[in-house]
């Protein structure tokens, strides 16, 4: 029997490593930079399955440049805007990603987001570093109340929703803007449906919660961000174009809006000379939501057990293209 032979694009947590050499033949990107997607084609040549990751553009030339020998695509994350899912399922390539396992991770880290934004954290420890801490101020780094105020959800699925729960327990009043949501849940956690033009308006916080599609690229710009409070602080940890950056850029430094933490930028990394860097109310970080160390394990084993049921033949746990099994 000939061991099916897989390209796996970047070293993954140890466990699903260890899944996946005990499936087949892996060869494994070693560089802590994705491959140039030259060597993706190179690599995906005879492939039985690519494993990928956000960073990876994985499109019909991709896909083609395998000749007919790839049986999956096993992606280590929930989102998958990188992968040309028509595509895919137009060559009946079963395409996985791992759902479900990073949602409270991810509430926990855009709350943390909300919370540092609010309080001026990052920049307290900041003007510590540099010495400019004198004394004790009465109006030294104010912040605003978490407690109490109002959270406007964009997107309420499992992230939105799991970030509403949180909400609840610091009193915060939730809106939420969905219009695909099920109001059961919405029902439950005390949240009420908004427009998104009305959830703008009315919310102290602004969280975003939706995969990045054609619709939903650059669905906070300028207009959005002029409808908000000045009050107001946005936060993102869903995709960096879901949000127009330099519209960001110019809110932020007129300040018709308070502050903004991003987990996610566009691009991803952010350039060094990118004007939102030079912004102190505008906190950003490394695409980092997920990353602890119980999730990212889970992700990987996840992502491991969909590679192995493609190569066998089976429905993967998580496929985002169940339509190739009709
Ligand atoms: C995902 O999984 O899509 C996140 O952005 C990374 O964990």
């Amino acid at each position: 029997m000939t061991i099916p032979r897989v390209f796996v694009t970047r070293i993954l947590p140890e466990k699903g490593m260890q899944l996946i050499h005990q499936v087949c033949e892996a060869e494994v990107w070693p560089d802590e930079l994705p491959p140039p997607y030259e060597i993706l084609l190179e690599k995906a040549r005879g492939a039985a399955c690519l494993v990928s990751l956000l960073t990876d553009r994985i499109d019909a030339g991709l896909m083609d440049a395998a000749g007919g020998t790839l049986k999956v695509i096993s992606q280590m994350a929930v989102g998958y805007d990188n992968i040309d899912v028509v595509a895919a399922t137009a060559r009946g390539i079963p395409v996985g990603n791992t759902p479900g396992v990073l949602t409270e991770a991810t509430a926990d880290f855009a709350f943390t987001l909300l919370m540092a934004a609010a309080r001026r954290v990052v920049e307290g420890e900041r003007s510590v570093m540099a010495g400019a801490w004198k004394t004790w101020g009465p109006t030294l780094l104010m912040g605003y109340d978490v407690h109490g105020a109002t959270l406007g959800l964009v997107g309420f699925g499992r992230i939105g929703q799991a970030m509403a729960r949180r909400a609840g327990g610091l009193g915060m009043r939730i809106l939420y803007h969905d219009l695909a949501a099920d109001p059961g849940p919405a029902q439950q956690l005390g949240a009420q449906s908004r427009s998104l033009e009305g959830l703008l308006a009315e919310s102290d916080f602004v969280s975003l919660h939706v995969p990045l599609t054609p619709e939903t690229q650059y669905l906070i710009g300028e207009r959005q961000l002029r409808k908000m409070k000045p009050s107001a602080i946005l936060i993102n940890t869903s995709r960096g174009p879901v949000v127009d950056p330099l519209a960001l850029y110019d809110a932020l430094r007129q300040r018709t809006i308070a502050a903004a933490a991003l987990d996610v930028t566009d691009p991803e990394p952010i350039q060094l000379d990118d004007p939102l860097l030079s912004l102190e109310n505008c906190l950003i970080v490394p695409h980092i939501a997920s990353s602890n160390h119980a999730t990212r394990t889970r992700m990987a084993t996840m992502t491991a057990d969909n590679l192995s049921a493609g190569l066998r033949g089976e429905r993967l746990p998580n496929c985002v293209n169940p339509e190739v099994y009709r």
